[in-house]
């Protein structure tokens, strides 16, 4: 599968998108980018065949979606994944899709706002989610998308409280949930450690305010 390896260039995309859209959401990938870069080497020095350039790069391009402008709950994911298809990257245009799903292709009626995507688009996502083969790349940006605030580095459950405070929940919401936990798990049995460890100033987030509206300068995605 084909991945953008330049990440100059995949940092001149995001600027390019953040021009078209400013917000917030730029500071956040570039948060996801440097998790997933620490957390892909830890991953490599235990021998896992994994390039934390790749994992750099599809953490700055998972939002791209994001230039479009304000869309309803994950319309940016299939942006991005049109993007970056048409200019040949299918390994990033893959993780702007399954970043939206921590549970992968379980249930996928119930993600939140699922009502507010076109019949057209939630037609292809299932497609996609049904084609797709998930790989370390999906795995690890998914949870990095959990783990990046605008500011730094954050907490999961603090990122998903402040989620659903500005962005409303669903009954289901919780099930959706429970997917970050268990690629958190299934990656600290592989590192033998907390990810949390890893991950520098994150106990700082604690002491910040919670981010409690989509207003700009607020945003987290
Ligand atoms: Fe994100």
């Amino acid at each position: 599968m084909e991945y953008l390896k330049d990440r100059h260039y995949a940092r001149e995309l995001l600027d390019w998108a953040y021009e078209q859209k400013p917000g917030p959401w730029k500071y956040h990938s570039i948060h996801v980018a440097e998790a997933a870069e620490i957390l892909a080497k830890a991953l490599k020095e235990k021998g896992e065949p994994i390039e934390p350039e790749i994992a750099y790069i599809s953490g700055l391009l998972h939002d791209i979606g994001r230039y479009k402008g304000k869309t309803d709950a994950i319309i940016h994911s299939y942006d991005g994944y049109r993007l970056l298809m048409d200019m040949g990257w299918e390994g990033n245009a893959q993780v702007a899709v399954t970043h939206s799903f921590p549970r992968r292709n379980e249930e996928i009626n119930t993600i939140n706002g699922w009502e507010l995507i076109p019949e057209s688009m939630k037609r292809e996502f299932s497609r996609l989610l049904n084609k797709f083969n998930w790989n370390a790349y999906d795995d690890i940006i998914t949870l990095c998308d959990a783990l990046a605030e605008a500011e730094g580095f954050t907490i999961i459950e603090r990122r998903i409280v402040s989620a659903s405070i500005r962005n409303g929940a669903n009954k289901d919401l919780p099930k959706h949930w429970e997917g970050y936990f268990l690629i958190k798990e299934k990656l600290e049995e592989k590192l033998s450690e907390s990810i949390y460890r890893l991950l520098p100033d994150i106990e700082k987030s604690i002491y910040k305010p919670l981010s409690l509206r989509n207003t700009p300068g607020k945003t987290l995605k």
